[in-house]
Formats: structure tokens, C-alpha cells, sequence
């Protein structure tokens, strides 16, 4: 077990208590160790095929943090947040050494999952991008419920100029950018929930 405080909501309370929080301590200071044990549990979520297909930038830099705050609506959580992470997905992670995704298992498995990669994405740059936003949605949320979970409150964001940010953080011409993350220590409660829809709306049984 780690060592790091945790405060071991259940599951279904980090879901229920998560709101997006944009006032943040900038004056807080997530440790090493409580960055580390979050980005550890979060690199557990799934992917499709186990690509793994999510990059995180893990924007330290104050100054870039500054200028990427400059095309990003001047939104304040993205300086006064403990942690700023861009998400963004590899578009071709799926032909990158995929074996490497499957080491662990046995030759059969290998010898039917590696054609089987390829054949779902080569030559399909919708379906490979979308892959990145699938991924980079869920493991985004585990990373907010994991926030959660260790006292902190976060702020999905995607009000910025997404190309200027690409730039700034020197993004790959095969990658994209699905988010960004501030993680934080909150100042003032979040507003009261915008208005949430009813499930009989969200929830369709069996056809629309
Ligand atoms: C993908 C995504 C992008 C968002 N972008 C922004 C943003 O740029 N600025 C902002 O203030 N809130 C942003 N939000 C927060 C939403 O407004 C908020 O999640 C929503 O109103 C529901 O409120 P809750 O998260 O507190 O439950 C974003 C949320 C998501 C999921």
C-alpha cells in the first residue's frame, strides 16, 4: 500500500461529489508523491486493444502555464491549479511496437491481436482519432475521481484555442489534444449544478 493520505471515498461518492471547481489555491502545492500515485492509478484505465493511446503533458513550467492561460479564455484555474495536465492522444499508437501492449500475454493471444490492431485502425484516421477521445475522455474522468479521492477538486477544460495550445506545449504532427485538466485545492464551493436532465431523457430502452 502507499503511503499517500487518501481519503477513500467510495466510488460512488467521488462520482456524486466531483464538480468542476475553476478556483483554485494557486498557492498549494501538490507533492510529488500525491502526483505520482494519481498518475499511476489513472495510467490503469482502459484502452481499446490495451493501446494506451493517451499522452499527458504535465505543464509544470509556470511562464507556459501563463501563455497557454493567454489563449485559453484567460481562465484562472489554468495558473492557480497544483497540477495543469494537457491530455492528448497518440493517432498512431496503435503501430508503434504494439506487441509491447501485449508482452505479458500468451503467443496465441499475440498472434491474433496484433493483425487484429492493425486492421481496425490502418488507414482509418476517424477512427484513430476517434480512439484518442474515447481514451482520453475516460482516463480524464479517472484522473478527477482519483483528484477526488486524495482531497482535490478539478476543472475539465476544452474553452482554448487548441491549436495555439498545440504549439505552445510543442505537440506532436501524429498526436492531438482531447483536453486539458487543472487539479487543484478549491477556494469557494462550485456553483449549484447547472440543471441536470432527467434519466428517462438520457436513457433510452433498447431503441430510440
Ligand atoms: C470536456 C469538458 C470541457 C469543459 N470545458 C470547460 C471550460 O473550458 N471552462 C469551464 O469553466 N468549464 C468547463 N467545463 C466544465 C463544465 O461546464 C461542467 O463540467 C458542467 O457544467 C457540469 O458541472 P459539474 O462538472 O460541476 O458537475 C468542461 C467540462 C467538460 C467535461
Amino acid at each position: 500500500m502507499r503511503e499517500i493520505k487518501q481519503n477513500t471515498l467510495g466510488v460512488r461518492e467521488a462520482v456524486e461529489t466531483r464538480r468542476a471547481h475553476k478556483t483554485l489555491d494557486p498557492n498549494h502545492k501538490m507533492t510529488d508523491e500525491e502526483a505520482k500515485a494519481i498518475l499511476e492509478s489513472a495510467i490503469l484505465s482502459p484502452t481499446a486493444f490495451n493501446i494506451q493511446n493517451w499522452r499527458l503533458v504535465w505543464v509544470k513550467d509556470m511562464e507556459l502555464r501563463e501563455k497557454i492561460r493567454e489563449v485559453a479564455w484567460g481562465q484562472e484555474q489554468v495558473t492557480s491549479a497544483s497540477m495543469l495536465l494537457v491530455i492528448c492522444g497518440d493517432l498512431r499508437a496503435w503501430e508503434k511496437n504494439p506487441e509491447r501492449y501485449w508482452r505479458n500475454s500468451p503467443t496465441e493471444v499475440q498472434e491474433f491481436i496484433l493483425p487484429a490492431i492493425h486492421a481496425y485502425y490502418a488507414e482509418k484516421p476517424l477512427t484513430q482519432r476517434d480512439e484518442c477521445m474515447r481514451s482520453g475522455g475516460i482516463i480524464t474522468q479517472s484522473l478527477m475521481l482519483l483528484a477526488e479521492d486524495m482531497g482535490y477538486k478539478s476543472s475539465p477544460m476544452d474553452g482554448f484555442d487548441y491549436d495555439a495550445v498545440g504549439k505552445l506545449i510543442g505537440l506532436p504532427e501524429d498526436h492531438i489534444i482531447v483536453m486539458m485538466l487543472a487539479i487543484g485545492k478549491p477556494l469557494k464551493e462550485a456553483w449549484p449544478r447547472g440543471g441536470q436532465l432527467p434519466l428517462d431523457e438520457v436513457v433510452i430502452e433498447n431503441r430510440f
